[in-house]
């Protein structure tokens, strides 16, 4: 038997498969919230395999912690910016994640939020819900049109592009930061490839979709709001760290765009005192961008695969490391 830890509180269908292969003897974290560190490193000893949430650090100590018969760390998510995958490569640890079947899923919410904040809907319901709602008025809460508007989509993999065909239904023009061109998305949706600089300033929405790396962390900084129109509206649905906290707050509170929109936050959670709170310009939900029932039970699902797959001694359909 091989010994597979759970981090976290998966959906029935995970544990299920897991249990179902015959071949694992499981344990999980039975807990709403996640295991602090030391527990975690306590918990992962002697494991073959870690199914873990992107909530779980999984670096090179925790590995050690685990041991030397380690073999396979299974997240239940698309972003692996939680896994110090060279130090899973170093140990012979592989890596397997769940993409594909939360693009669409993931693509709806960007574009709900995109929506959303683009015609003031959390201001518009606090200013109903509050007894504010005294007549109809020609300038109450004045919003932008998503019709017929540019949306700059950065980073173009397969959220990104999802996105894309939303926003081709909703007649916007769309340009779109990559390192290569795409071009069969290109053709499928109208996309032009530009530089970062003219995806900033030539975009009414801009909607983040790339993983969280060296390279990408930051990427909207206080240089990048200074060069988006005063109308731009910022959507963040890839990983809250790509988005630059300070310089966003300093951007929004002084109206230099005209609304954000955050799935993710940096930190994460954000704090209940944070000051990104107070902002009517700011839209935050709490990562909820794969939270269909559907899509976390397929989640579970192929993480569970994945992990029986790798402690057979097969190869995981989901390798990304
Ligand atoms: C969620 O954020 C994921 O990476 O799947």
């Amino acid at each position: 038997m091989k010994k597979v830890l759970i981090t976290r509180i998966l959906p029935d269908i995970g544990p299920r498969i897991l249990r179902e292969s015959g071949q694992i003897d499981l344990s999980q974290w039975p807990h709403e919230m996640p295991p602090p560190r030391d527990a975690l490193l306590e918990q992962v000893q002697g494991m073959d395999g870690i199914v873990s949430l992107l909530t779980e650090r999984m670096d090179g100590e925790l590995m050690d912690a685990a041991g030397p018969q380690l073999k396979c760390i299974s997240t239940v998510a698309v972003g692996t910016d939680n896994i110090d995958v060279n130090a899973a490569k170093q140990r012979g640890i592989m890596v397997t994640n769940t993409p594909g079947v939360l693009t669409e899923t993931s693509a709806d919410m960007a574009f709900a939020l995109l929506m959303a904040a683009a015609r003031r809907l959390p201001e518009g319901e606090r200013y109903a819900k509050s007894g504010q709602w005294k007549t109809w008025g020609m300038t109450i809460l004045l919003g932008q049109d998503i019709y017929g508007a540019t949306l700059g989509i950065a980073g173009m993999g397969r959220i990104g592009a999802a996105v894309a065909r939303r926003a081709k239904g909703f007649g916007m023009r769309i340009l779109y930061t990559a390192r290569n061109r795409h071009e069969d998305i290109e053709h499928e949706t109208g996309a032009t490839h530009v530089s970062k600089d003219e995806l900033l300033a030539h975009s009414d929405f801009i909607s983040v979709h790339t993983p969280l790396t060296l390279e990408t962390r930051g990427y909207i900084n206080a240089a990048a709001f200074e060069k988006m129109k005063p109308t731009a509206v910022l959507i963040n649905t890839a990983r809250g760290p790509v988005v630059d906290t300070n310089a966003l707050y300093e951007a929004m509170k002084a109206k230099r765009i005209f609304a954000a929109a955050l799935d993710v936050t940096d930190p994460e959670p954000l704090p209940a005192d944070h000051p990104l709170y107070t902002l009517d310009n700011v839209l935050i939900v709490p990562h909820l961008a794969s939270a269909s029932v559907a899509t976390r039970n397929r989640m579970a699902e192929i993480a569970a695969s994945n992990m029986v797959a790798a402690m057979r001694g097969d190869e995981p359909p989901n390798r990304v490391g």
